[in-house]
């Protein structure tokens, strides 16, 4: 997997708009947008919060980017967000990625979005696994409910899963169900876990663990995006 552990900055961002699925469009320099699967840690002017909320990239802005849901309840269009990052490491689609899964196991599948133009652009074909689908989905992007997951996976050549570290056992087990069928495929997954220091304090509210039980790797700096070997 690629390491996209870019220099991070340090600068300021906009919220200049607001969607009905809990996303939000931030204006901000072009060196702090996070790639698919990293993130940035921002926190708001004049906010009394200790803690800085992770955001994920959604879709492009012309002067910023579009992050993923949900967004904080008091951030609101002209909330000024302090910014650290881009922080961690992203999705890395492989070159050769002709039939490319996005499983979302989560409610929302924004931030696997990132992944469509790329894929895309390969020329690979591209089926979204999720219970619910954004309404501005290019119409090439298949869809298709959890149900399916199984069967999607065995098709694709590359799989991108989205989970919160609590559902891991669950995604371990697809792994290693895929495994038996065929060792080649790739997989890496995005683990949503707390992210409050980004590896500056050492705080360990990220760790996870990997298929060795006494391993851990910490979600901010490590992930949070891990490749399939990290599980099984
Ligand atoms: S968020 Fe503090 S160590 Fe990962």
């Amino acid at each position: 997997m690629v390491d996209y552990n870019h220099p991070m900055h340090t600068g300021t961002g906009l919220i200049t708009e607001i969607y009905l699925d809990g996303s939000a469009q931030m204006d901000c320099p072009p060196n702090l947008i996070p790639a698919p699967g990293q993130y940035l840690l921002a926190h708001a002017s004049g906010s009394t919060s200790p803690l800085p909320v992770s955001v994920y990239f959604y879709d492009s802005a012309p002067k910023g980017f579009r992050f993923a849901p949900p967004l904080p309840p008091t951030w609101t269009i002209g909330t000024q967000l302090n910014l650290r990052g881009p922080l961690g490491h992203g999705f890395s689609v492989p070159a050769n990625t002709r039939k490319l899964a996005l499983i979302a196991l989560e409610s929302s599948s924004a931030r696997l979005n990132g992944l469509i133009p790329i894929a895309l652009k390969q020329g690979a074909e591209v089926v979204l696994v999720s219970e619910s689908a954004p309404s501005d989905l290019p119409e090439v992007v298949e869809v298709q409910p959890l149900r399916s997951l199984e069967e999607i996976c065995k098709w694709a050549d590359f799989i991108a899963v989205d989970s919160a570290r609590e559902t891991l056992p669950q995604v371990k087990k697809l792994f290693e169900k895929l495994n038996q069928v065929s060792a080649v495929r790739e997989a890496q997954v995005l683990i949503q876990a707390p992210l409050p220091c980004g590896g500056l304090a050492e705080c360990g509210v990220c760790a996870v663990t990997s298929h060795h039980p006494h391993e851990w790797k910490m979600a901010c700096k490590d992930g949070p995006v891990f490749g399939m070997n990290f599980f099984i």
